[in-house]
C-alpha cells in the first residue's frame, strides 16, 4: 500500500498533513528517509514518523458495553454513535457488528474486520446471542414453552426456538428478570417476542454473542480491546 495510506490508516493525521510531513523528511521506511507519499510499503515494513515507530494493524477489535441513548451506527449528524465512544480510535473504518436498539445496553463488538462481521451476522451461522432482560409481567412455564417451540411473532415472522430462563420474579410489582438466548437477529426481536405473549421489555442488555462474553468490569460506555484468546474463539 501507499506510505501515506499506511500512516493515515494508523490515525497519524489527515492524508494532506501526512503528505506534508513526508515531503519534509519526517518519515523513514526500513531506515531510509522517504519523501514520496506514494512509496509502496507492506505491513512488514518498519515505518517511523517523527522518530516514532508506527506498526501497522490491519484489523482492530473492541468490546464495548453500549450505554442506553447511543445509536448503533458508524456516524450520524445529530446523535452520538457507538463509534464516537471509541475515543482511542486511530482508524476511520470502524463499525459495530450488528445493531442494538438505542435503549438497549451491553455487548457490542466494534471492528473494521468486514469478513469476520459478515460471518458472525450471517443467518447461516446462527450465532447465539444472550440477553438479560427485565420484563413487565410474570414469566412462567407457558412463555418458556412458547419461546422454545418457535414463537409466532406476527404474520411475517416466526422466531427460531429460543431459550428462556427465569432468574427471578418479583410478585409485588409483577416483574421478572430473565435470560434469553436467540439465534437470529431480527429487528426489535426480543421486544417483539415478548409483545407476542402480551408482555413488555422494561430493560434489555446483551451479555454474550457467540463465544464473546461481556466483561462485567466494563461500565456502560467503557470499552477494551479483545484479548488474543477472545479473538481466537470468535473465529467461525
Ligand atoms: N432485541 C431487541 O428487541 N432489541 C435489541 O436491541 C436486541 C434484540
Amino acid at each position: 500500500m501507499r506510505l501515506d495510506k499506511y500512516l493515515a490508516d494508523m490515525g497519524i493525521g489527515t492524508r494532506s498533513e501526512i503528505k506534508t510531513k513526508i515531503r519534509k523528511g519526517n518519515v523513514t521506511v526500513d531506515g531510509s528517509i522517504i519523501k514520496d507519499a506514494g512509496f509502496q510499503v507492506s505491513d512488514e515494513s518498519v515505518v517511523t514518523f517523527c522518530g516514532q515507530e508506527v506498526s501497522y494493524e490491519a484489523y482492530v477489535y473492541y468490546m464495548l458495553n453500549k450505554p442506553s441513548g447511543v445509536i448503533s451506527a458508524s456516524d450520524d449528524e445529530t446523535q452520538t454513535t457507538v463509534i464516537d465512544l471509541i475515543t482511542e480510535r486511530n482508524r476511520r473504518d470502524l463499525f459495530p457488528v450488528g445493531r442494538l436498539d438505542k435503549d438497549t445496553e451491553g455487548l457490542l463488538l466494534i471492528t473494521n474486520d468486514g469478513p469476520l462481521a459478515h460471518r458472525l451476522l450471517s443467518p447461516r451461522h446462527h450465532v447465539d446471542k444472550v440477553y438479560y432482560a427485565r420484563i413487565d409481567g410474570i414469566v412462567s412455564d407457558q412463555e418458556i414453552k412458547a419461546f422454545s417451540s418457535g414463537l409466532t411473532v406476527d404474520d411475517t415472522f416466526t422466531a427460531m426456538p429460543a431459550d428462556l430462563k427465569v432468574l427471578r420474579t418479583v410478585p409485588e410489582n409483577r416483574t421478572s428478570e430473565v435470560e434469553i438466548t436467540i439465534r437470529e437477529g431480527k429487528y426489535h426481536q426480543i421486544k417483539r417476542m415478548f409483545h407476542a405473549v402480551d408482555m413488555e421489555v422494561l430493560f434489555l442488555k446483551r451479555i454474550q454473542m457467540g463465544s464473546l462474553v461481556l466483561d462485567p468490569a466494563l461500565s456502560p460506555g467503557e470499552y477494551q480491546r479483545l484479548t488474543e484468546s477472545e479473538l481466537h474463539a470468535l473465529q467461525i
